[in-house]
């Protein structure tokens, strides 16, 4: 077939461009700015979940946040968390934190830190006992055990009590939280005493949560556009805007042929 006029081609994309330039339009207004990969807030994470307020605490007062919250920016692993709910603790035998000391203590807490990141389809092939974040300290084992029931649900076992990996508070490199319902208690600080076995309160049922991962949009990155380089003058935007024109019209005619 004869090869279509530069005139009908340009009106046949004329309707494609304005659709083109009204979505654009519509996403500069309806859309956040898309958040710069900043420093991660893992307080506010917890906060956002609304019964952590004991961990955060626990979290705070051993400085270990600061310590997550840097080694998130600097390493290219993750970290996941596991995120014991304030029920958990309260279902804790009396006393069992202040039984501890405080580099005990520390040791608890790093227990529920994974230095990588896991969603939680990656625990399906995990090879126990996972090293945690305490391990190595005291020179203690501190693993933990993942089992994979499928449908993404996920035991994990210290060895002193098991759970279910709960809830994900976030799920997106380079930070996973899961809840978890119990304390997980390392048999390195636990496991030599008989497992005391209290039936866990059923009161609190984590179903009601409703919390979900905030839906956010990797894929909106902006393409690094040369920002501001040297001719940036009216002729720069200008050819710039000629440009895109074009290129819009190459791709809608490629649509539409
Ligand atoms: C992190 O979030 C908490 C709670 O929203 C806030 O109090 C704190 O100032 C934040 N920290 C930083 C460094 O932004
Ligand atoms: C994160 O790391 C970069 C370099 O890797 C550093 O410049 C920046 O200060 C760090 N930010 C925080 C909050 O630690
Ligand atoms: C974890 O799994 C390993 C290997 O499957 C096993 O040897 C170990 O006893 C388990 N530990 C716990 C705490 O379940
Ligand atoms: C998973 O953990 C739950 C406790 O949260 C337990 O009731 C269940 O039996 C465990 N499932 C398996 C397959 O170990």
């Amino acid at each position: 077939m004869a090869p279509p006029s530069p005139l009908s081609l340009i009106l046949l994309s004329l309707p494609c461009l304005l659709l083109l330039l009204q979505a654009q339009a519509q996403a500069q207004t309806t859309g956040p700015a898309p958040a710069p990969p900043g420093p991660i807030n893992i307080t506010a994470i917890l906060e956002k979940g609304g019964q952590f307020t004991t961990l955060i605490r626990l979290l705070n007062t051993n400085q270990i946040i600061n310590q997550l919250e840097s080694q998130l920016n600097s390493s290219n692993q993750g970290l996941t968390i596991f995120a014991p709910t304030d029920n958990a603790f309260t279902s804790l035998k009396p006393g069992t934190l202040n039984s501890l000391t405080t580099q005990q203590q520390v040791a608890l807490l790093l227990y529920h830190v994974l230095p990588k990141y896991y969603n939680l389809a990656s625990f399906e092939s995990v090879s126990n006992p996972v090293r945690t974040q305490a391990g190595g300290m005291d020179g203690g084992e501190y693993g933990l055990n993942f089992t994979s029931l499928g449908n993404n649900q996920v035991n994990v076992s210290t060895g002193v009590v098991e759970t279910q990996l709960n809830n994900a508070l976030r799920q997106e490199f380079p930070l996973a939280v899961y809840q978890v319902d119990k304390v997980l208690l390392p048999s390195d600080l636990f496991g030599a005493k008989p497992p005391a076995k209290s039936s866990p309160s059923p009161s609190g049922s984590p179903a009601d949560d409703t919390n979900t991962t905030p839906a956010k949009k990797p894929g909106a990155k902006a393409p690094s556009a040369p920002s501001k380089d040297s001719s940036s003058g009216p002729y720069g935007k200008s050819s710039v805007g000629v440009g895109l024109v074009l290129g819009v019209v190459l791709l809608c005619t490629s649509f539409l042929s």
